[in-house]
């Protein structure tokens, strides 16, 4: 058991007695009740668990299923949840998604979301790469791309 300090969405989190072994994907949905960062293969294969982490070499899209709590100590995570702003302003990735409608069952959704966000703020347009590790069981690969694209030089909101 361990006590661990990291940043949520913004706001300071402090969990004390957690399990070494517990892992984020499953503390968000279970004790937070964030159940926008989804469980699928559980095994670090299909990106439906995307959150981002952010440390001193800034952030990275990471999948929370095999991010265990310890590990956490000192990041600041972003799930899906913290992506739009603060009035519930849609992040540019989130506008691209629904005009060029790239989202079917909606189910990897989520994780799309978070990668596409994190290589917007990066800047990244080689976006093959950067969606390689998220799979879409709705085969829906082609508006995702396009929305990626389109939001390409869309400035980093101020939130964000
Ligand atoms: Fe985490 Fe599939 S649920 S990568
Ligand atoms: Fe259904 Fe991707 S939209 S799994």
């Amino acid at each position: 058991m361990t006590d661990i300090a990291f940043h949520l969405n913004g706001t300071p989190v402090r969990v004390s007695g957690a399990s070494p072994t517990r892992t984020l994907l499953d503390w968000l949905r279970e004790e937070r009740g964030l159940t926008g960062t989804k469980e699928g293969c559980n095994e670090g294969d299909c990106g439906a668990c995307t959150v981002m982490v952010t440390d001193e070499t800034g952030p990275r899209a990471l999948n929370a299923c095999i991010l265990f709590l310890p590990q956490l100590q000192g990041k600041a995570i972003r799930t899906v949840e913290g992506i739009a702003g603060p009035e519930g302003q849609p992040h540019p990735v989130q506008q691209a998604m629904v005009a060029e409608h790239g989202s079917q069952c909606g189910f990897c959704t989520p994780g799309f979301v978070v990668s596409m966000a994190v290589a917007h703020a990066q800047g990244r347009t080689d976006h093959d790469d950067v969606l390689a590790g998220n799979l879409c069981r709705c085969t829906g690969y082609a508006p995702i791309i396009r929305a990626a694209k389109a939001a390409e030089g869309a400035p980093v909101p101020d939130w964000f």
